[in-house]
């Protein structure tokens, strides 16, 4: 994203400025923040776009691509998300009786009209008797939150916090007819379910796979890395810096100091987002999805023989308020030939321990999504780090894990 690496005017940054040590913005949350502040927080998560049009639509000229070429199938298969309960009676009848014509970029403009694509804002205006696609922006809830297919594959109830593994945020921008070739080739090289949240700002290429966010509640390292303490601090920093919001973020560790507009669309609605996300809980494992017999089995393990307990410790399954991992420690390193080390490009240079809960849902594993399946991950541990696993004893582990 070079085309919109728009500098900030100092003036403006000055004013608006963080003290940014990976605890700012953690103004004491109530413990309990109250229905309002978690209500108000989804509508920000699910329809704020922090004055983001600036970037998509200004820079990127997103609105033209969608309106010329994004037909509704097209979308569903770049990974964006419908969603159903937003889609009025007759919406749902011409769909299921084909008379909406999902072969038609028109479509996707009625749906951006109803705020129906989960994480995408339009805005539609009637032009000479016309819809017509005016201005549009990107939310949070656009990597992460998807829909439970109820109502068809990619069609159906929000599912805020998990992350959405179908989404190829890289080829999407790709559309962007502001982007010179090379820039592309970046974003297209990404693939689904991956986004590199830094390359705009380092120019480095290494995509991290999009993490769900439920189940942050109690863990004070925030990212892969654990570059924040809070949540604000990584929801300042993508609002800005990624999605384009107006607003500022600074860190020096990171040598990253952005300031978009004049005004700050940002600061006021953070308490409200964090309360939202921190009210998310992870997903338990649904019922006969694991052998229970098994995953008790594996439990044991986890805690003596694969030692994995020694940093998935406590009810999060992580020592991530305690410490965080040097790269030489974990086995999601070293990355594929030619891709940075993900933890040298941030502000620890190290590793949190990944929270578990919920990790059935999430495949595939590590930031780099090196491993596709919990079964994959058990071995990683047993052939990297010796542990002397036998064939039953791995998949029991990995039984475990599903169950968590
Ligand atoms: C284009 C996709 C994208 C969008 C949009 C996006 N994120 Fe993320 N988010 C990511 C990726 C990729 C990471 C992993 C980065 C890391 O951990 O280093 C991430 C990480 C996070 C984390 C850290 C999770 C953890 O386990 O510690 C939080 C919290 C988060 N995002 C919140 C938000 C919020 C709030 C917004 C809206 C302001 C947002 N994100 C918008 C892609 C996105
Ligand atoms: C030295 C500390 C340490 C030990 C021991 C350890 N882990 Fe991990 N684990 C981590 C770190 C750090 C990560 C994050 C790695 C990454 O993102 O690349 C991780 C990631 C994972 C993940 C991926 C989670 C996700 O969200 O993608 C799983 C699953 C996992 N570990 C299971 C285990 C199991 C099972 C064991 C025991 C065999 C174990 N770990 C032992 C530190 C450890």
């Amino acid at each position: 994203m070079h085309a919109m690496h728009l500098r900030a005017p100092a003036l403006i940054g000055a004013a608006l400025i963080l003290t940014a040590c990976g605890g700012d913005d953690a103004e004491p949350l109530p413990p309990d923040p109250g229905p309002a502040l978690v209500e108000e927080g989804r509508q920000v998560f699910r329809f704020d776009t922090f004055g983001d049009e600036a970037q998509w639509t200004d820079t990127l000229r997103m609105h033209e691509v969608i309106a010329s070429a994004v037909d509704p199938v097209t979308a569903l298969s770049v990974g964006l998300k419908v969603d159903a309960e937003a889609l009025p009676a007759a919406v749902v009848q011409g769909i299921k009786d084909g008379s909406v014509d999902l072969k038609s970029p028109a479509t996707t403009v009625a749906l951006l009209k109803l705020n129906a694509v989960v994480g995408v804002v339009g805005k539609v205006e009637t032009v000479n008797g016309k819809d017509q696609l005016t201005r549009v922006g990107v939310t949070c809830a656009l990597c992460h939150s998807t829909v439970d297919n109820s109502f068809a594959q990619g069609i159906g109830k929000r599912l805020d916090g998990w992350a959405n593994r179908d989404l190829n945020p890289g080829a999407i921008i790709a559309l962007s007819p502001a982007l010179s070739p090379a820039q592309k080739a970046v974003y297209n090289s990404w693939g689904k379910g991956r986004y590199d949240p830094r390359f705009n700002q380092d120019g480095k290429n290494g995509p991290v796979v999009i993490p769900p966010i439920y189940g942050l509640k109690n863990i004070h390292r925030i990212t892969f890395t654990g570059d924040g303490d809070d949540v604000s601090y990584w929801n300042r920093y993508v609002a800005v810096t990624q999605m384009g919001g107006l607003g500022s973020f600074s860190d020096p560790r990171i040598g990253v100091n952005v300031t978009h507009g004049n005004v700050d669309l940002v600061s006021s609605k953070l308490p409200a987002l964090r309360a939202y996300q921190l009210s998310l809980a992870a997903p338990a494992a649904p019922a006969m999805s694991f052998d229970a017999g098994a995953a008790a089995r594996g439990k044991v393990l986890f805690g003596g023989k694969a030692q994995c307990i020694t940093c998935h410790s406590g009810p999060e399954f992580t020592d991530a308020n305690e410490r965080l991992h040097p790269v030489g420690e974990l086995v999601g390193e070293p990355e594929a030939p030619g891709v940075p080390s993900y933890a040298s490009r941030t502000a620890t240079g190290q590793y949190r321990t990944a929270p578990l809960k919920g990790v059935w849902q999430h495949a595939p594993y590590f930031h780099n999504g090196s491993a596709a399946t919990l079964g994959d991950v058990v071995e990683a541990y047993n052939t990297r780090k010796s542990l002397g696993l036998s064939e039953a004893e791995v998949a029991e582990l990995a039984e475990y894990l599903k169950s968590l």
